[in-house]
């Protein structure tokens, strides 16, 4: 028994398959350049072997969101998790056997690396009773299993790429195909690559790969320079689960609709899209005590934007507060202590010079010692508050600053902001706002919790791709920072500026 999805067309014309039962066995590593088209052959080979096996999308641009209309999969969010909270919703995908597309688009690279190493740690890691097959699909492979080290922490290169290891060299016998794609296989880690039996190459221009490449396949280097011409879209398929021999193909257009078909591979419980979330998003009964309740993703900020330029009125500021704190366990019934005191006393946690560079749960717990100190109640303060009021602090604006409606409007902004750059974007919106010289890469990195000013130019890189600023520069070369959202702009400043006290 076995089902075999079409990929695309030979060059005569005639169906190039893959045979997905092989593949599971296998396992497969797509290679090539920027356009070459493997995100477009990935979702190819989702859509087609959709119906037929659980897949798991990991997924580092975003690309793979559309999958869920049309086919069902849930998107999980993975900036609104922590890395606990994400592997136990990875064994429930495998428990309830649901179809995911694990977004990573809106974290910085350390934090896509240890939220994918958390969730691929919690597919690998479930009760023999549920390893079913299923494909875990993996593009820009190589930011997660990267063949040297790079700007990240040791700690997070570990964990993501033991996770990718993992999944190539011992996820078989768990039911996981490793299904990888990457743009430089020089880049990516020789083991996890030497992995997969089953290759398709598409056009690759740089000889180190070239050379990488027909080490894996097993070719003369000479033939492998017929990976150089390919078109976008052509790709060359070798392995058990393809051809004996390489073969030539296009890939085959992409679909918008699911199909029938008659079932082979183990068929998936009929569950709706709806009640699939439910399964893998909520606790089940037996389920043991687990790390921090699971948020609700806040508005996607492009929404959010259009929004705000649509002029609907922002939330009130309060809103935010409210809402966690119904969401959360009720809090014992204590008088809750007036907004100012409990600033007051985050100002005399912050006041310690360290507290800056230390993660907001340790900040948290500081700040409930104090408070206790004081004869307050912190806790009326709960986790997703306090992160609210820290990322004012760290962008060093106390309450008066949040007064007046038009920041209201950066305050809506930033709370659909995830909470690495939150901080960051109310600094620059006050300094625009005050047209202020456009602060410092020390003091970016300062908001942002971090000592080192090079964080700061990749974070206002990752935030200007996303349209939240626009960064210039003058002819003296001092930096000028606009906040399109709001219509505000900085004043010019020196970005190396070492001056840390004055914005
Ligand atoms: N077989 C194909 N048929 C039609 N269009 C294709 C095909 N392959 C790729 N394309 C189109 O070419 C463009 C680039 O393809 P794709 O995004 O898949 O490249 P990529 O290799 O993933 O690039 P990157 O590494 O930059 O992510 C896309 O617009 C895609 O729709
Ligand atoms: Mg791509």
């Amino acid at each position: 028994m076995s089902v075999a999805i079409e990929m695309g067309k030979t060059q005569g014309g005639q169906p190039a398959t893959l045979d997905l039962e092989e593949l599971l066995a296998t396992r497969l590593l797509v290679q090539g350049n920027s356009g070459s088209g493997k995100s477009h052959l990935l979702r190819r080979l989702i859509e087609q072997s959709a119906q037929w096996v659980q897949q798991v999308v990991i997924d580092p641009e975003g690309d793979f969101v559309t999958l869920a209309d049309a086919y069902g999969h849930v998107v999980v969010d993975a900036a609104a998790h922590t890395e606990a909270a994400l592997q136990q919703v990875a064994a429930r995908v495998r428990q309830h056997r649901v179809s995911v597309v694990v977004n990573l688009e809106n974290l910085e690279t350390e934090r896509q690396m240890r939220h994918a190493a958390a969730f691929l740690g919690g597919l690998f890691d479930v009760d023999r009773d549920y390893w079913f097959p299923m494909l875990v699909v993996v593009d820009e492979a190589q930011l997660f299993a990267p063949a040297a080290a790079g700007e990240v922490s040791d700690e997070a290169r570990k964990a993501s790429l033991g996770a990718m290891t993992n999944l190539m060299c011992r996820g078989r016998k768990r039911g996981l195909a490793g299904i990888i794609a990457t743009q430089r296989l020089a880049k990516l880690a020789k083991n996890v690559a030497a992995e997969a039996s089953n290759f398709l190459m598409g056009r690759t221009f740089l000889d180190i790969d070239m050379a990488r490449a027909a080490d894996l396949l097993g070719m003369e280097r000479r033939q492998a320079e017929m990976f150089r011409d390919l078109a976008r879209g052509h790709f060359v398929a070798l392995g058990p689960a393809l051809s004996r021999r390489p073969l030539p193909l296009r890939i085959g257009d992409v679909e918008t609709n699911g199909r029938a078909g008659n079932a082979c591979l183990l068929p998936l419980p009929a569950t709706q899209p709806e009640d699939a979330r439910g399964l893998i998003l909520t606790a089940g009964a037996n389920e043991p005590a687990r790390a921090p309740a699971i948020r609700p993703t806040p508005a996607d900020t492009a929404q959010l934007l259009a929004q705000l330029a649509a002029s609907k009125p922002p939330p009130p500021p309060g809103q935010a507060l409210v809402e966690a704190a119904l969401s959360a366990p009720p809090p014992p019934p204590r008088p809750v202590p007036a907004k100012v005191e409990l600033d007051v006393v985050l100002r005399e946690v912050l006041s310690d010079p360290d507290a800056l560079f230390r993660s907001v749960a340790q900040i948290y717990q500081d700040f409930l010692v104090r408070c206790r100190q004081h004869g307050i109640n912190g806790r009326t303060l709960d986790m997703g508050g306090f992160r609210r009021r820290l990322a004012s602090a760290r962008a060093g604006l106390d309450s008066d600053a949040a007064a007046g409606p038009e920041w209201d409007n950066a305050q809506a902004v930033a709370e659909a902001l995830t909470e690495d750059i939150q901080p960051v974007f109310l600094l620059l919106a006050r300094a625009a706002h005050d047209r202020a010289p456009c602060p410092s890469n020390a003091q970016i990195a300062r908001a942002r919790g971090s000592r080192s000013p090079r964080r700061a130019l990749g974070l206002l890189e990752h935030m200007e791709a996303r349209g939240l600023i626009a960064v210039s520069a003058d002819a003296w070369g001092a930096r000028v920072i606009g906040i399109p959202a709001l219509g505000w702009q900085t004043a010019p400043g020196n970005p190396d500026s070492g001056d840390e006290d004055t914005p």
